[in-house]
């Protein structure tokens, strides 16, 4: 299984301080955003990854991650994405690099306490489709401003909302995906949704649409650190206090 990192975007919920730097180069606690992404990958068993961005700082990555053998990855390579164009435009870039794989995704604005190595586990067993990773979260304000699986008596996932002004459940999907390699197929064929940009959550539909969409809950500590600034200050208070990553 391959790894994609998603770093591009524009950070505009943390203006000003993306004015001046791409948000995942921003530090968390002692290091910059980007290697707690890398960090987590490793640790989850992906030796070969391509970290995907965009914009004025796209360079700066190679100087801080050069070929990744100092973080313990065999091969990195580079992606550079035009302009922002959504989650799933992002990963469509990496169609090449996954070269017929399955791929684990990751948000590079998420940090995680616990591994998420269980879940690629799993999905290595699955036999294809799609496996995400959900978090508890009981506060509808933070819901509204994430994706929410609705589920059905049997605790199946029979639809993903992204930002629900009423979110249906007390869960959220976190940036941790993994997918056979028809998503590229899939995102080949997504339209842009009304902001203008290929949603990863239409791709989570499509597996759902066709049933092989498995989830997992995470155990541990999840923030999105590009989510606001408060929401940046609590992911670093988190990480200095508890760390990150654990295996
Ligand atoms: O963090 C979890 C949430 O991430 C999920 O609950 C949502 O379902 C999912 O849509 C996403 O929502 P966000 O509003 O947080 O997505 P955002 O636009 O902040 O993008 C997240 C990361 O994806 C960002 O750190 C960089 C990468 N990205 C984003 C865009 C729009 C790209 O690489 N390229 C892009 O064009």
């Amino acid at each position: 299984m391959k790894g994609v990192i998603l770093a591009g975007g524009t950070g505009t919920r943390l203006h000003p301080l993306t004015r001046i730097t791409n948000k995942h180069l921003l530090p968390i606690y002692d290091r910059p955003m980007i290697a707690y992404s890398i960090e987590a990958l490793v640790l989850a068993g992906i030796s070969e990854i391509m970290l995907v961005t965009g914009g004025t700082h796209a360079g700066e990555f190679l100087r801080l991650l050069g070929n990744g053998h100092e973080h313990d990855i065999d091969r990195l390579s580079y992606a550079y994405q035009d302009k922002a164009g959504g989650i799933a435009e992002a990963l469509g870039l990496a169609e090449r690099f996954a070269a017929d794989e399955a791929v684990l995704v990751m948000l590079a604005d998420n940090i995680v306490e616990r591994t998420f190595r269980p879940t690629v586990e799993q999905f290595a067993v699955q036999g294809g489709g799609a496996r995400i990773v959900l978090t508890e979260e009981h506060d509808p304000v933070h819901l509204r401003h994430l994706g929410v699986p609705e589920f059905d008596d049997s605790d199946r996932i029979t639809k993903i909302l992204e930002k629900p002004d009423e979110p249906p459940s007390h869960y959220a999907v976190t940036g941790i995906y993994c997918y056979d390699p028809d998503v590229f197929q899939v995102i080949g064929n997504l339209e842009p949704s009304g902001r203008g940009e290929l949603e990863i959550t239409d791709v989570n539909n499509y597996y759902v649409d066709q049933g092989t969409m498995a989830f997992d809950i995470l155990d541990g500590f999840w923030g999105d650190a590009g989510e606001s600034i408060d929401a940046y200050y609590a992911v670093n208070d988190f990480v200095r206090a508890n760390g990150a990553n654990k295996g």
